[in-house]
């Protein structure tokens, strides 16, 4: 799967600020991961009237954010068992409505042993499927990064180096962030991987917490 590694190779994430100080600054660690924040606002605002900015809905499919399959639906088996972590929107089915109007709404998709899961994280999961936010919980860089060594599994954040534990709810293993990565439950419905519930935690990265408008 190179879905993750082309995000990571076109953001140039490493390039940006240590510190974000601004609203523009928080707009600019989003665009590393190839969304939405970065539109002018006029076209937000059409986006976010035409669905693609709300918030994902239980019974949403997921779709490939890029590569060879960018818009195609992701089937539980195209999840590789062992990672690495493959990017995705939520797509509401029957309109075929892409939720790719935010970078709040992107997440990543990752399949794991679903007994090395803490119990919490086991509930959110479908058959060893997890589905956390892409946005890195410190500044919002995409986590773009997958570690897979003796035993360790980490998702990484190249921007300062914050890593995850997926297999217990994404919490920061090492890195400036201070909070785990928002999980959304999934569910397989029909042998269709969809969403099974809203985010649970806070998609506002902290750099970015208190200097952005609400609903933004
Ligand atoms: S944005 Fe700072 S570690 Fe990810």
């Amino acid at each position: 799967m190179t879905d993750v590694r082309d995000c990571e190779a076109r953001s140039d994430a490493r390039r940006f600020p240590a510190r974000l100080s601004s609203r523009r600054g928080l707009l600019r660690a989003a665009c590393a991961a190839g969304i939405g924040l970065s539109l002018p606002r006029t076209a937000l605002s059409k986006v976010e009237r035409s669905g693609k900015a709300e918030p994902p809905e239980r019974g949403d499919v997921f779709v490939f954010v890029m590569g060879d399959r960018a818009g195609e639906t992701i089937a539980p088996h195209d999840i590789p068992l062992g990672g690495p972590q493959i990017a995705a929107w939520p797509m509401e089915p029957k309109a075929k409505l892409v939720r790719n109007g935010t970078p709040f709404n992107q997440v990543l998709l990752l399949r794991l042993d679903p007994h090395e899961f803490d119990e919490a994280t086991a509930a959110r999961s479908a058959d060893g499927i997890l589905a956390y936010s892409s946005l890195c919980a410190h500044a919002g860089c995409p986590v773009t990064g997958w570690v897979r060594d003796h035993g360790t599994m980490v998702l990484k954040c190249f921007c300062h180096l914050s890593e995850y534990d997926p297999r217990h709810g994404a919490a920061v293993v090492s890195g400036p962030a201070r909070h785990p990565l928002a999980a959304m439950p999934v569910e397989i419905a029909g042998g269709t991987l969809v969403v099974a519930g809203k985010f649970i935690g806070n998609l506002m990265p902290e750099l970015g917490r208190g200097f952005l408008p609400a609903g933004e």
